[in-house]
């Protein structure tokens, strides 16, 4: 009984520590910017997402406005950069990106 009551807990634990990755994601925060596709998002997902996400790409196209709408508006984007921060695969994203992503979120994701 007693050697079931520490594989319970060695269980839990591992459980709860291989979700730790999730939580703590930075959790990306709107500073009141106003930023747009054209002057800032666009040249972000050049630098970041075309070398995988350019024309025609199997993954996903990404290369103008409104290709990249189809990402923006089925959640997918929300999803893969600022929730799960599984894009890119390189890694994170500094916080200053993150929370201009999340204003231009929150406003729309506008164009101009
Ligand atoms: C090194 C290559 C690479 C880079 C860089 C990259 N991605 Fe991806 N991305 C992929 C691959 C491969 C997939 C499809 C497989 C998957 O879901 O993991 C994908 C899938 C996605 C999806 C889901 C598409 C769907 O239809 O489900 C989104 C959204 C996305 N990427 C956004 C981005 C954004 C935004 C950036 C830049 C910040 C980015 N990715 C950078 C390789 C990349």
């Amino acid at each position: 009984m007693k050697n079931l009551i520490l594989l319970l807990s060695a269980s839990l634990f591992l459980i709860f520590s291989s979700c730790k990755k999730n939580s703590s994601n930075v959790v990306p925060v709107c500073d009141g910017s106003t930023p747009t596709y054209d002057t800032n998002v666009e040249i972000f997902i050049s630098g970041r997402c075309l070398s995988c996400h350019g024309t025609g790409s199997s993954n996903g196209d990404m290369s103008s406005y409104a290709k990249l709408s189809a990402y923006t508006s089925n959640g997918k984007f929300e999803k893969e950069v600022l929730t799960n921060q599984s894009m890119p695969t390189s890694g994170p994203l500094p916080e200053s990106e993150l929370n201009m992503l999340k204003c231009w979120m929150e406003n729309g994701f506008p164009e101009n």
